[in-house]
């Protein structure tokens, strides 16, 4: 079976106890928010009032999901940590390596041609590991998970940053990089600041025009795409439990645009319909059973502003149909007559050449129901598509249904093409330019959740709008940015001024739920007789090495690899784009290894002096030409290094190339944990003007390393090129048990180690 019902039916017997326990401690009513994390704090995190927005504490997660670009790298690490099996269940799902450009069949073939070994490799990691795998074509990793693994009340992590979807059913789900799901699956603590919480409260009720999509655009639009930093939203109210499940699910989605950790939403009527929809009557039977744990005490709603950090009120009834973008989603227009004067102002194009409706988003049953009322309208009422269709059903499940049910005929009968079930457009994989560079600038709108220039197509001219799946077909329909469905006229064919009328459609399937394949194998009772394959031919996968120990000697006498200028994010030191497909394969990915970053001494990028070579080299040369010679590099830095994504491959592709220690003036939290993790030092200048100090031509040695202690700083020498020398102290946050992690080599490393012991 694709879920583990005796999981769910632990975490709702322990429920009960926990939540009442914390509920003591904390002494006062409980959030769903608190409920849903203290009823999964890991033993290495006792039961205690833990700051919000302060304290660092440790989770044990249910679950865990895996989509195919980060899989790599997750799973390849995974296979060092020594263990037969995952820790806690595990999913794999191939979404985003196919191309959106024929149509269904033909795209996924041609996926299966260029990614078969990326696709084979995690199929049989997941074989062996007891990873649930869903081959290509099976669906969005997001409506896949909501379909078959998400619970009231449960916690997963995934390495996505949609994965926050799952809160349409009530969970906690929270994106993360590759290295957290693999600490989980490899049975460690994971470990995440204790959020922030924001209420937002649901009155009145969705009708017309207005969608679930226009709930979460408008609170884009309130909080922008910062607003929700470090903090999980709870949403309540009547207006809530008037939504259906997946519809919470979309406003859970693009959460991610906010900022947020996750959203969530109390247990209700709607979950309970989805769950016995998507045959799973029995965790329906036991969430009911727990329910009043499954959602916040009845004071935390009636009275917010004393239980949350910040409160939201929206009152649908009053919501109208929004567009967001271009370029970002938080950026709101009311159709119509507001659009018109925004587009003309900025210049924005008002012919839309593309409607495009699916993403993990918004592909629900009901969302492509919703949409087809309006496609069926066009067909009945004599009108001609202006624009292009495009549609990406989120799951085999929803595509074998819709179509069954003729919902995929109408987009057909529109000239619409029905892509495979997977990302597609919303990531990039959308072969619509041979070109997109110097492609034209126009406008296209999509359900999606992402609208940043050359996310869809790779055109920066291509100005994206996102709305619901409802308002993406009626723009789509009449070719205008700028139509208001609810007031303007379509000319027919037969020269008639016609109006669309409201969207109809169904929460749920009338007939239900069908499907023959779904795309889903259990992995093997027992691996340990599967074999994993990696050609030592491939380029886009490699098995890694376990990284060997750093020792004193080793922190003594080593070169300046590169000190940087200014802002340096995970982008500048392991880019993405064309990388992407190195993802499993560190060596090659490694070539792109602080390659955006600005070298100090000649405000260049990826130009560095190397002192073997006696000349200016490409960062990753001149780490290699250290290596070759057994010389150990350091990287100096200034504010927040390694912010933006939790990518591990921007601490490993450092370690992979001999890089000992970074050094700067602060770290972003996780690549400084990532830093950690791979066995490397992570250091911060005590006094910060000790940057200045740092020459290109230094040696440097860390004097103190093998003495390295909690809370004890360590000395850095810098012998200077004249004759001259330098000393500093640098700070760390290392604890007893990460200082292990480096005197093994790696976290993975000590794992392996206690696991063989
Ligand atoms: Fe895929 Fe786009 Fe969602 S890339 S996982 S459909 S945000």
């Amino acid at each position: 079976m694709a879920f583990d019902i005796d999981l769910i039916k632990k975490v709702y017997a322990d429920l009960p106890g926990k939540v009442n326990a914390a509920r003591e401690k904390l002494g006062r009513p409980l959030t769903l928010t608190e409920k849903i994390l203290y009823s999964h704090l890991h033993e290495e995190s006792p039961l205690a009032t833990y700051g919000r927005g302060k304290d660092y504490v440790m989770f044990a997660p249910d679950r865990v999901a895996m989509q195919d670009a980060t899989a790599q790298m997750a799973l390849l690490q995974f296979m060092m940590a020594g263990r037969d099996k995952v820790a806690v269940p595990s999913t794999v799902h191939c979404d985003h390596l196919i191309q959106a450009k024929i149509g269904a069949d033909a795209d996924l073939q041609h996926a299966i041609n260029t990614s078969n070994e990326v696709f084979n490799f995690l199929e049989s990691v997941s074989n062996k590991y007891g990873i649930g795998f869903w081959k290509p074509g099976a669906g969005i990793i997001h409506q896949v998970v909501l379909e078959n693994y998400a619970f009231p009340g449960g916690m997963m992590i995934g390495t996505d940053s949609h994965t926050v979807n799952a809160g349409g059913l009530g969970m906690v789900a929270i994106g993360v990089g590759g290295a957290d799901a693999v600490d989980v699956m490899a049975g460690m603590a994971w470990e995440l600041k204790n959020p922030k919480l924001i209420g937002v409260k649901l009155t009145g009720k969705l009708s017309g025009w207005t969608a679930p999509k226009d709930v979460i655009l408008k609170v884009a639009d309130i909080l922008t795409v910062k607003g929700g930093t470090g903090a999980i939203v709870e949403y309540f109210g009547e207006g809530a439990k008037s939504m259906s499940c997946t519809g919470k699910g979309t406003i859970c989605n693009m959460g991610a645009e906010i900022g947020a950790t996750t959203s969530t939403f109390g247990y209700d009527e709607s979950m309970d319909r989805y769950l016995r929809a998507t045959g799973r009557p029995d965790v329906a039977d036991a969430a009911k059973e727990v329910a009043a744990h499954l959602t916040a005490d009845p004071e935390c709603y009636a009275d917010p502003e004393k239980y949350f950090d910040q409160v939201i009120e929206i009152n649908l009834s009053e919501l109208k149909p929004l567009i967001n973008g271009p370029f970002t989603p938080d950026l709101s227009t009311s159709a119509g007559s507001e659009m018109t004067e925004k587009a003309t102002a900025n210049n924005w194009p008002l012919d839309v050449e593309w409607g495009l409706i699916g993403s993990c988003t918004n592909s629900s049953y009901e969302d492509l129901s919703r949409a087809a009322s309006i496609a069926r309208q066009a067909v009945d009422k004599g009108l001609t598509t202006k624009a292009e269709f495009g549609i990406n059903p989120g799951s085999e499940q929803v595509r074998f249904t819709t179509e069954r049910d003729g919902i995929l005929k109408t987009f057909e009968d529109l000239n619409a093409k029905i892509f495979t079930n997977a990302c597609g457009p919303c990531i990039g994989q959308w072969a619509r330019y041979n070109d997109p560079m110097n492609a034209p600038k126009n406008s296209i709108i999509h359900s999606f959740n992402r609208n940043f220039s050359k996310r869809a197509d790779g055109n920066p001219n291509t100005h994206a709008f996102v709305a619901s799946p409802e308002m993406v077909a009626a723009i789509a329909i009449s070719g205008r940015l700028d139509f208001n469905p609810m007031t303007d006229t379509l000319t027919n064919d037969k020269g008639e001024e016609v109006m669309l009328d409201e969207p109809t459609g169904f929460e749920l399937p009338p007939n239900g739920f069908d499907v023959e394949d779904r795309g889903f194998n259990p992995p093997a009772e027992d691996g340990s007789g599967v074999e994993v394959v990696v050609a030592p031919t491939s380029d886009r996968l490699q098995l890694l090495t376990p990284f060997v120990p750093i020792t004193q000697d080793d922190m003594t006498d080593m070169r300046v690899l590169i000190k940087v200028k200014g802002k340096c994010t995970t982008d500048h030191i392991s880019m993405a784009g064309p990388w992407l497909k190195y993802r499993g394969h560190l060596e090659n990915i490694s070539e792109n290894c602080y390659t955006g970053a600005i070298n100090f001494f000649n405000d260049k990028p990826n130009k560095v002096l190397n002192y073997v070579v006696n000349d200016y080299v490409a960062v990753p040369d001149s780490a290699k030409a250290y290596q070759a010679k057994g010389i150990g590099t350091v990287v100096f830095g200034e504010e927040n290094l390694g912010e933006g994504s939790s990518r591990e491959h921007a601490a490993m592709e450092p370690r992979f190339l001999g890089v000992n220690a970074v050094i700067v003036k602060s770290f972003a939290r996780i690549h400084e944990t990532n830093l950690k993790k791979q066995g490397m030092l992570a250091l911060t200048f005590v006094d910060k003007d000790d940057y200045d100090k740092v020459r290109q031509d230094d040696v440097v040695t860390i004097k103190d390393f093998d003495q390295m202690a909690p809370g004890k700083n360590l000395t850095i020498k810098l012998d200077h090129h004249d004759g001259t020398n330098d000393e500093f102290e640098v700070a760390h946050t290392y604890n007893a048990a990460q200082i292990e992690w480096v005197r093994s080599g790696s976290a993975l490393n000590k794992i392996r180690e206690e696991l063989t012991n």
